[in-house]
């Protein structure tokens, strides 16, 4: 029975990949490999847990003995990398946490595959990246395939600095990898302290929305099930030693995103005023200003295309938070409430 194991898979885009490798391959193993920190949550894997197929492992990545002792019991045959710190103002209050897990934790995994993998072919070591790694565009142009990276925020840094690794172990050792790098995800399980979470759960308490500097600022939004699926179709069919950009070609600058959500969430509740809370705060500092993905042509010839529209993406978000309230309520824990403090606090007074 091949293994693959799933680093991150207690977090959002993780909880859907697990998910879907559980479902879809019932012929394989899948090991989920996550160290549960504020953003993991067992509540995002819900009835996978008890599967046949899936094993849970709370390790962090970063601890080698911890890595070592789970190859022994479950060795993988496939990784597909995405345990991360992931959220940029979160970089921006402590950067070493992202040095530790994205910088340390992706070399100390490699470092154990390099050594246990040996000069094996069939195995893949899939990076799980972003699309901040190349810095900020102006108001034309896109990333694509082969942009420079230029990393601006502690998070995109330590991303960067991971995905050269990779690149590194696959060109010094011969280790086949793919990476790809992906603009901003939304939908379920996404935690609360990322813009669309965000601005849910503050309509929900009719609390002020703080939408940074103008609102001008741009990102390129798609599905997390259709990242999932890029994923999926790349882990099997995609080049080894490439580098891929995933993204639904659905710029939006926030305040317009922002907007959308306050028309969709009165709509579905029955409130009228909900735009009169969107409240410009203090900027982000290094706020980068434009991310837009031409998305790699190898993508499309092998089939992918993106799923649902923004706004159905988005009302489909809406309806699940709505309906989530006790799996907001499990996520929010104390140390997410002195992030939050720490973060908006200011901001909101
Ligand atoms: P997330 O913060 O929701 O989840 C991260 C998961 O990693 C959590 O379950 C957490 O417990 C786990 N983790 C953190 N440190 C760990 C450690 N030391 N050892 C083991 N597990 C650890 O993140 P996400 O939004 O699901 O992102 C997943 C991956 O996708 C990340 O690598 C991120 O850089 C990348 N990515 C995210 C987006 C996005 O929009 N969310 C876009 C492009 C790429
Ligand atoms: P975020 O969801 O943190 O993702 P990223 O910084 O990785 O793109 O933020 C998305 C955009 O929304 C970004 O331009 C920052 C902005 N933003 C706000 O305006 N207010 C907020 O409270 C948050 C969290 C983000």
């Amino acid at each position: 029975m091949p293994t693959v194991w799933i680093t991150g898979g207690a977090g959002f885009i993780g909880s859907h990949l697990v998910r879907f490798f559980v479902y879809s391959h019932p012929d394989w193993r899948v090991v989920t490999v996550d160290a549960l920190t504020y953003a993991g949550n067992l509540a995002n894997l819900g009835e996978v847990l008890q599967k046949p197929n899936h094993v849970f492992s709370r390790i962090d990545i970063a601890d080698a003995a911890a890595v070592e002792t789970l190859w022994e019991q479950h060795p993988p045959d496939w990784i597909l990398h995405l345990a991360a710190e992931s959220h940029v103002d979160r970089s921006i209050l402590s950067p070493l946490d992202f040095l530790h897990t994205n910088v340390s934790g992706t070399v100390t995994l490699l470092e154990i595959a390099r050594k246990r993998w040996g000069s094996r072919k069939d195995v893949l070591f899939y990076q799980v990246s972003t699309d901040e790694v190349y810095g900020s565009l102006s108001q034309e142009g896109f990333f694509q395939e082969g942009s420079p990276y230029d990393p601006r925020s502690p998070y995109a840094a330590s991303k960067a600095a991971a995905d050269h690794f990779v690149r590194a172990y696959g060109h010094t050792y011969g280790l086949p990898y793919v990476i790809s790098n992906c603009g901003n995800n939304y939908g379920p399980f996404q935690f609360p302290e990322k813009l669309i979470p965000l601005v849910l759960t503050h309509l929900m308490e009719r609390r002020p929305i703080p939408v940074y500097g103008e609102g001008k600022n741009v990102r390129d939004w798609i599905y997390v099930e259709d990242h999932v699926r890029a994923i999926a179709l790349l882990a099997e069919k995609g080049r080894r030693g490439h580098t891929y950009l995933i993204g639904a070609q659905n710029t939006r600058p926030n305040i317009e995103v922002v907007t959308l959500l306050c028309k969709l969430y009165d709509e579905l509740t029955g409130h009228r005023d909900s735009e009169s809370l969107i409240t410009f705060v203090k900027d982000r500092p290094g706020h980068d200003f434009r991310y837009a993905i031409q998305p790699s042509p190898h993508l499309y010839e092998l089939g992918w295309r993106p799923s649902v529209s923004f706004e159905t993406g988005l009302r489909q978000t809406v309806e699940w938070y709505l309906t989530h309230t006790d799996w907001l309520d499990a996520v929010r824990t104390g140390a997410y409430r002195s992030f939050y403090e720490q973060q908006y606090g200011e901001r909101l007074l």
